[in-house]
């Protein structure tokens, strides 16, 4: 087993935080002298994607993992659900408030998320505000998970109104992500998490997106040590980011790159599977590059670049690939205005100047963005 350490440590006014990423193959079955600093006699709620359960027939890693949480804690208890955009909502979120409370916790118990981005969203927002905050720890089990969500402590569920309004900010106690729970993961779903790696080179490491570009076959083949190489270099790149400003004063808005178009497309979408998170992130960072261009921000070259690779890996690169979502650009223009960026009513938008360099957009005018989406959508 070759495990790779991520620290990540946070300062802010108010406290100072740290905790470590594990990375690594075979991790999961062998994580018990990892796990014994962290699960110390405690009582544990393990909430995990309904994928891994034991009716689905697919439980060896799980049933792995919990008998050695049950050698190091006090009791297991166990929550199952869905996967699925459609989970992150108030009422599975009570559920699990609920149910955690009936197994008598207190605030020295201890949360376990195991699963995708939806699993340690929910969960992590659950541990958040259950008796008023207690630990939790992030088994992520897609790529996406792996390289986004479970680093940088945003917890949360979607409303009606549009995407990830209700949250908060709770950081993980630890990390730890197996390569081999990708084995079985679907292509889509990982190619949708390949978005948010490309998103980093994008954003801040020109070199980075160099090296995708020239190895994504090997990639999406899973040859393990470029695996291992994206999913370390991912969150090295995202803690670089969000060390210095851990609630998105600033600097970290950047990893928004094609979230204000993303979030909205998806959220039209209404969370049924026609159209995922990575997949809606594809489209809005093309609409994001699109945009910078016609803004004279950044070369039509570079633009087509980020075009290409995306259609390369076979991913959407506008809303015309999404055939069953029809959206106008008033509808769309509505939903901007729900963008945790945005202040005093005016729209900020995340726009670059080249690959490897974005930048916040504030104020950006109405006027523009609507001739812009009546031209492109
Ligand atoms: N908190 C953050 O900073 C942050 C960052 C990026 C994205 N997100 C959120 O993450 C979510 C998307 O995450 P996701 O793509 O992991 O979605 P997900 O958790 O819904 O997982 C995708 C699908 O894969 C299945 N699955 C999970 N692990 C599997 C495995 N090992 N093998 C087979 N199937 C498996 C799930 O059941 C689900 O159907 C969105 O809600 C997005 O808003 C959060």
């Amino acid at each position: 087993m070759n495990v790779q350490t991520i620290n990540v440590s946070l300062t802010s006014k108010l406290n100072n935080l740290s905790y470590p990423i594990f990375v690594g193959n075979n991790l999961l079955s062998n994580c018990e002298d990892i796990l014994k600093k962290f699960v110390g006699n405690r009582k544990i709620i393990l909430i995990h994607d309904d994928f891994f359960s034991f009716e689905n027939g697919f439980n060896e890693n799980l049933t792995t993992f919990i008998k050695i949480i049950k050698k190091l804690s006090k009791s297991v208890n166990l929550i199952d659900l869905p996967g699925g955009d459609k989970t992150k909502n108030i009422s599975q979120l009570n559920f699990i408030l609920e149910k955690s409370l009936s197994f008598e916790i207190d605030r020295s118990s201890l949360i376990i998320a195991f699963g995708g981005g939806v699993i340690g969203d929910i969960a992590g927002f659950a541990a958040s505000i259950v008796l008023r905050g207690i630990d939790y720890i992030h088994v992520p089990t897609t790529l996406l998970a792996q390289v986004d969500s479970s680093v940088g402590g945003k917890t949360g569920i979607n409303s009606s109104k549009s995407k990830n309004l209700i949250g908060s900010f709770h950081q993980p106690i630890a990390v730890i992500s197996d390569l081999d729970m990708l084995k079985t993961l679907p292509k889509r779903e990982f190619l949708a998490g390949l978005v948010e790696v490309i998103k980093y080179g994008l954003i801040h490491d020109v070199k980075f997106f160099n090296t995708l570009e020239n190895n994504y076959k090997d990639i999406l083949n899973y040859d393990e040590s470029k695996l291992k190489y994206v999913i370390s270099n991912s969150c090295k790149i995202k803690y670089e980011i969000i060390k210095n400003d851990e609630k998105e004063n600033g600097k970290r808005a950047l990893l928004n790159l094609g979230h204000t178009f993303g979030h909205a497309i998806e959220s039209f979408g209404k969370y049924n599977g026609t159209i995922i998170h990575g997949e809606a992130i594809s489209i809005g960072i093309c609409l994001a590059f699109k945009l910078s261009t016609e803004l004279g921000y950044c070369s039509r070259s570079e633009t087509e670049r980020v075009f290409n690779l995306f259609k390369k890996l076979t991913l959407p690169t506008s809303l015309k690939d999404i055939k069953s979502l029809s959206i106008t650009p008033l509808e769309m223009l509505k939903k901007f205005k729900y963008d945790k960026k945005n202040k005093n009513d005016q729209l900020t938008f995340i726009l670059n100047k080249k690959i490897g360099k974005s930048f916040i957009k504030n104020n950006m005018d109405e006027n523009i963005l609507t001739e812009f989406l009546n031209e492109d959508m």
